[in-house]
């Protein structure tokens, strides 16, 4: 009977948690939920007898590995698995995986909410702008980027693509137009959607060289993380780039001066929300406890990261 910990210092929704509870039962397997723990000694004394391991953004280094000597796999139920020491995993033989595209909807709701929010002034009542007929460009075309695409077409948008690690018919086949080289993304949008994650080649990546390409004023998305950017450049926009607006699904590490400076054109989510829906919450808890047992059971290694 494997050992599963259920760890998320950001609990699932309880309809999400009582889905993953079926499927474990189902299966056999025996589980633990560790939830809003404030304390990462909390995650890894829980950690001490566990064979598997569901986290969200939970971070699992190498200490984590170390007070886990029974672990055998560790799920991400998300996208980004940044939070993961892959090598540490590597290096005590276990293996971690994603949950691709299962929580994806719900960012790409948020971000479109995100830049209706913005083009209506923050709800303040004035005269706003539609996003109808604006160019929205995509930096990274995965699935988050696949959902905005097509709720923005919904919305009348024209919608741009680059991604170096596609092929160009991806894009097209989605109706969206491709762009050939990176710098065209802030040449091109009025709308320019973050959708790379973070890597050592990725982190400040977004720096001066491309925001100063940006239209004077351009609104930057960011529901990847916020390592991406250099905030340095990101305030050296908004002080050159007067009408310049960001929103971001997370607090950046510059929001106090951004707030201070600049309220009306900077909006972020007080805790990173994306994917924080009942239904994004149910499709990646869910897929994480069947990568799991499918896993134990038949050897499964799908969706395998490292
Ligand atoms: C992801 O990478 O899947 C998203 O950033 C969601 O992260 P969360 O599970 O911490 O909300």
């Amino acid at each position: 009977m494997p050992k599963v910990l259920i760890a998320t210092e950001k609990p699932f929704a309880a309809e999400a948690a009582q889905k993953i509870k079926a499927e474990l039962d189902n299966a056999k397997f025996a589980y633990t939920f560790l939830e809003n723990y404030t304390d990462v000694k909390e995650l890894h004394a829980a950690l001490a007898d566990a064979e598997a391991v569901i986290i969200r953004s939970d971070i699992m280094d190498e200490a984590a590995f170390a007070a886990a000597p029974k672990l055998k796999i560790v799920v991400r139920a998300g996208a980004g698995y940044d939070n993961i020491d892959l090598k540490a995993a590597t290096a005590k033989g276990v293996i971690a995986m994603n949950t691709p595209g299962q929580n994806s909807n719900a960012v790409a709701e948020l971000a479109i909410g995100m830049m209706i929010y913005m083009a209506r002034g923050k709800f303040n009542g004035k005269s706003g702008s539609e996003l109808s007929g604006k160019k929205l460009v995509l930096y990274g075309f995965g699935f988050v980027a696949r959902y905005t695409a097509r709720i923005a077409k919904g919305i009348g948008m024209e919608v741009y693509a680059y991604d170096p690690y596609l092929a160009n018919e991806i894009m097209t086949k989605e109706g969206v137009k491709p762009l050939s080289k990176v710098e065209d993304i802030f040449k091109t949008g009025d709308y320019i959607s973050l959708h790379i994650p973070a890597t050592a080649d990725t982190k400040k990546s977004i720096n001066w060289s491309l925001l100063s390409l940006m239209k004077d004023n351009a609104t930057l998305v960011n529901t990847a993380r916020k390592e991406v950017i250099d905030e340095d450049d990101l305030l050296k926009t908004f002080a050159e780039k007067k009408k310049f607006r960001f929103v971001s699904d997370v607090e950046p590490g510059c929001a106090a001066e951004l707030m201070e400076k600049y309220p009306e054109r900077t909006y972020y989510t007080p805790k990173k929300m994306g994917a924080q829906t009942s239904e994004a919450n149910t499709n990646s808890g869910v897929a994480a406890a069947k990568q799991i047992i499918a896993f134990f059971n038949n050897g499964d290694k799908t969706f395998k990261v490292n």
